[in-house]
């Protein structure tokens, strides 16, 4: 059992007021919060060993360079990736799509087809959009019912020899709702094609194994697990990074440079041109420590609690419905108030001090398809409680009665 109250200690920012009032932090699917061993290892970082890595012979860039593997070691166990190679530092989830995408540049021939779920963040499918104008591939989308769930039979019909790559998520950022993942690459698999995991929405809740789910690629920031923005990872297959070319050329990617050829390092840095994030890489090992300290068994069940307990309290307000009703969900409680615009409930109980997402949630496909301006979203982490809920559905009825 996680005891909960110890939890939030280590997260400074849960004990402050906002709007004069306690925080209620309810926007995990944007950003999680940090730990206290989180944000000290960032100061750690900067205050001791501060170098550029894998160029320095001197001290503290060899400790920098040190710390940066030690971490890519910590993220390559976290998803159980095959070889540290495999698992490139990015700048988050979108760095890591267009990458793969841009590869599949040399790949594409025109008439060639991408799958899409109809339940992507922008991220993964503009990038496939700008693949297919550059290519002459074609996109296909993958439908999903009223319950946002997506549709094995109809993936199963799209699916062919035309298909190069399958891209989903492996939970929805708007919806909440948990994919079959492992079923959609057994089946990609089986067409001859590629398939990338955007896992920005499942890596806080749960602890992807890449060899297990033998999916090609899998995506995800480090910010949404407790890390610092601007640092996230790109496993991929040993093979396919092999066979795509390099993203960004310049300094650190090459083997050797001459006017007439340069030639490419090997992986990983093939793909890591220029200085990375480098506080960001090794502090993304602590985040992980962290997170598994903590234990994802725990964070699962106390992030079902949540959901259970969220789901029923708001159903008892008149007039909320609720996007996203699969049966796999995670802690994702998307909703609108009949009559009543996201934006207005968000304002008014924003200064009650709680913090919830509003709009599109950069999925406008999603609120297209339910026929909707926005929804207020509601995501849950281990560190939130049932009180917290309780605060919320007040905050929203008082707001219900004030617009109505
Ligand atoms: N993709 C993040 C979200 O869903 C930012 O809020």
């Amino acid at each position: 059992m996680l005891d909960v109250n110890k939890i939030r200690a280590d997260f400074p920012i849960l004990s402050q007021k906002v709007n004069g009032k306690a925080l209620v932090y309810f926007d995990n699917g944007a950003t999680s919060q940090k730990p206290q061993v989180v944000i000290d290892a960032i100061s750690k970082y900067y205050q001791e060993i501060n170098a550029n890595i894998h160029r320095g012979v001197h001290t503290l860039s060899q400790l920098a360079t040190d710390a940066y593997e030690i971490s890519r070691g910590k993220l390559q166990n976290h998803i159980n990736a095959k070889f540290p190679h495999e698992v490139l530092f990015t700048s988050g989830t979108t760095h890591g799509i267009n990458l793969v995408a841009n590869g599949f540049a040399s790949i594409l021939k025109p008439g060639d087809e991408i799958l899409v779920s109809a339940m992507e963040h922008h991220s993964n499918i503009v990038p496939w959009q700008m693949l297919c104008e550059k290519t002459g591939a074609i996109l296909r989308v993958i439908p999903m019912n009223l319950n946002g769930e997506l549709i094995m039979s109809e993936y199963d019909k799209l699916l062919s020899d035309k298909t190069k790559i399958v891209t989903v998520n492996h939970i929805s950022n708007a919806l909440g709702t948990v994919n079959p993942i492992k079923y959609m690459i057994d089946k990609a698999h089986e067409a001859g094609a590629a398939i990338l995991i955007d896992g920005a929405q499942a890596v806080p809740h749960l602890k992807p194994d890449v060899q297990e789910l033998n999916c090609d690629f899998y995506v995800f920031s480090g910010h949404k697990i407790c890390g610092p923005t601007g640092v996230g990872i790109l496993y991929g297959k040993e093979a396919w990074l092999n066979k795509l070319p390099p993203y960004q050329g310049g300094g650190e990617m090459i083997k050797e440079v001459t006017f007439e050829k340069t030639t490419y390092a090997e992986l990983p840095h093939k793909f890591e041109a220029g200085t990375p994030n480098i506080a960001g890489g090794i502090v993304l090992g602590t985040a992980v420590d962290y997170m598994n300290e903590v234990g994802f068994d725990n964070i699962q069940q106390q992030e079902l609690e949540l959901l259970e307990y969220g789901t029923k309290r708001l159903l008892e307000i008149e007039g909320l419905k609720i996007f996203g009703t699969a049966a796999a969900k995670t802690s994702v409680i998307s909703f609108n108030i009949e009559g009543i615009h996201p934006y207005d409930i968000g304002t008014i109980i924003d200064k009650l001090g709680i913090a919830v997402r509003t709009g599109h949630h950069c999925a406008q496909p999603i609120m297209d398809f339910f026929k909707i301006p926005g929804t207020i979203r509601a995501s849950f982490a281990f560190y939130n409680t049932p009180e917290e809920i309780d605060v919320m559905v007040e905050a929203i009825k008082k707001a219900k009665v004030m617009l109505s």
